[in-house]
Order: C-alpha cells, then structure tokens, then sequence
C-alpha cells in the first residue's frame, strides 16, 4: 500500500471515492438461525472475475449493486411509509441482512468494496441513515455509484431535471463526488460516475477525459450498463414485461443511444486503450460481454439476492 492512499484511508475512516477498505470493517453479526444448516457464506451467492488493468500489485474488490433498502421512519410521510411497506414485500425484506453478509464476507476475503448503486430503493430520511451507517464505517462513507433509485421519490420523470429534488440530500449522505469520482488504487484508477438513468452529461464526460488524461489504466464503475449484445439480449429476456422500466430509455439502449452526449462517449470509450474494465448493475442480472478491444463489462446480479461479484485485478 502506498502513504498516499494509506493517509487517504486514514482521513476518510475507512472509505473513500467508490471503494472502501474491507480490512476496517467491523465483524457484522451473523445471523446462523435463517439458514441454521448452511456454512457461513453459503447464504452468499459470490461470481469470480478477473481484470487484467496493469496494476502495481494484485488487489480484490467485492463488486455488490442493487441492494434494494426499504427503510422508513414512522414519521416519514404517508407516501414514503406505504411504498417502502409494498417494496419491502417486493424485496424480501432481507435486503440490509444481504447487504451485512456481504460485507462480513469482504471484510475476510478481498481487499475494498465497490458499490454499483440503488443501494437504497427510494429516498427517505431513514434510508439516508442506512447509506451513511453502512458507506460510513467509522461514522464517514464508503462509496461507489448513484442508481435511479436512489433519486426515487415518487417522480414521474426520471431525468437530470428529475434529480434536482433529492441531490444535494443524497450528496451529503453519500461520502463521495455523486458526479463523478476518482480513486487510484496500485496504479488503478476506479472512475464511478451517476448514469442513473442511463445517460451521462457533458460535464461528466468531460471530467471523465481528464481523469483518462492522467494516463492509467482505469475501471469505470456505474450504475446503468452500457447496452452490448449479450447484455441487450440478457436483459431483455430477464425483463421481457417489464424491459422500460428496467431499462431507461429502452430503446436507445438498444440503437445505440440517442442522446448524442451519451452516445459520444460511449464510442470514445470504445477507442479508449486504457480503459481495463466497466462495472455495472441496474438489471439484477449476472452477465458480462466484451465492451471494447480492451475493456469487458460486468454486470452483478442484484444485491437483494445476496448477490456479489469477487474481482481480482492485477
Ligand atoms: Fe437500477
């Protein structure tokens, strides 16, 4: 570990931009009478990858998204109880006892943690404490992406003027730059940024070819995947009644983006050597495809499930 990062842990408590260090997370409880006959992480269901990045020294991430939290205070207004009640059905309700294993499991077994969004299925004051006590070991933040849940409020438009309601809320609870954010780790840059609804704007496109500028290799990590075959096929098949509303714009997902913001940067991505890796969640779905020459994107199945991918990077 270099001082720099190893200060920057220090300074944040244990979190900071999209990763968390899981050596300093607390031993979460185990919970052994759910599944009294099962081994400890056998209630986990964990994917393996690996990204060739070109990094200094080997590292591990935990790559979880979709946890789905359905917290409400009773205080909360009538909207936000009765949805967080119908969601929590929706759900399982197990949602925050996925969320613990799958932290106990990293705290033994990789190096950070790197969250793909929709950590929370709405917004409401008590999922905001949620966000806070879990990004926030050690009372600061972990971090990662935005998922459109996130902005959730019971909107009917979801756009970027639709996110002006919850932002700065949600800038303040979450312990990194929702926009976009940096973190280098043995050489490796994780660039997350919010493309909750699955398009980027031109700031964000912008600070991302600054980041690139720097010249490492970097591992986008976001919440709505790019569309690839595989993934189109994927996801389409897995939401096939439901594909708007799994898929924002569904059909510029497909043809390749109209937005012509969002479709210019997904083709300099694709001519981007650097780029080693995307993580993604969104479709509750585990799949993967080739995104460019140099980069396969990972799509990790829902969190809710106690879902998780285990990434090795050298
Ligand atoms: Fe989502």
């Amino acid at each position: 570990m270099d001082t720099s990062r190893r200060s920057f842990i220090g300074a944040f408590g244990g979190a900071f931009g999209g990763l968390f260090a899981a050596a300093r997370l607390p031993a979460f409880a185990d919970a052994p009478e759910q599944f009294p006959n099962r081994g400890r992480w056998e209630r986990l269901s964990v994917t393996y990858r690996h990204i060739d990045a070109g990094a200094s020294k080997p590292f591990s991430v935990l790559h979880i998204s979709d946890t789905h939290l359905t917290a409400a205070y009773p205080n909360e207004s009538e909207w936000t109880r009765n949805f967080m009640a119908k969601r929590t059905t929706t759900f399982g309700g197990r949602q925050e006892e996925a969320l613990r294993d799958s932290l106990a499991w990293a705290k033994q077994h990789v190096d950070y943690v790197m969250h793909t969004g929709d950590l929370i299925d709405a917004f409401s004051e008590a999922n905001l404490d949620l966000v806070k006590k879990y990004y926030g070991i050690g009372g600061k933040a972990m971090g990662g992406a935005l998922g459109n849940h996130e902005f959730f409020h019971g909107q009917k438009n979801e756009d970027e003027a639709a996110k002006t309601a919850t932002r700065s809320r949600l800038a303040a609870a979450y312990p990194f730059d929702v926009s976009l954010s940096s973190t280098v780790v043995n050489g490796v840059n994780f660039v997350t940024l919010d493309d909750a609804y699955g398009a980027v704007t031109a700031e964000q496109a912008g600070r991302f070819e600054a980041e690139a500028k720097k010249g490492l290799p970097v591992i986008l990590c976001m919440h709505c995947p790019f569309s690839t075959p595989t993934i189109y096929r994927a996801a389409t098949k897995f939401w096939r009644r439901n594909v708007l509303k799994a898929v924002p714009d569904a059909k510029s997902w497909r043809e390749g983006y109209r937005d012509p913001t969002t479709k210019n940067f997904v083709a300099y991505l694709k001519s981007l050597k650097s780029l080693k890796g995307i993580l993604a969640g969104h479709l509750h779905i585990d799949v993967q495809d080739r995104f460019s020459p140099t980069a396969m994107e990972y799509v990790v199945g829902g969190n809710f499930l106690f879902h998780g991918a285990e990434i090795t990077i050298s």
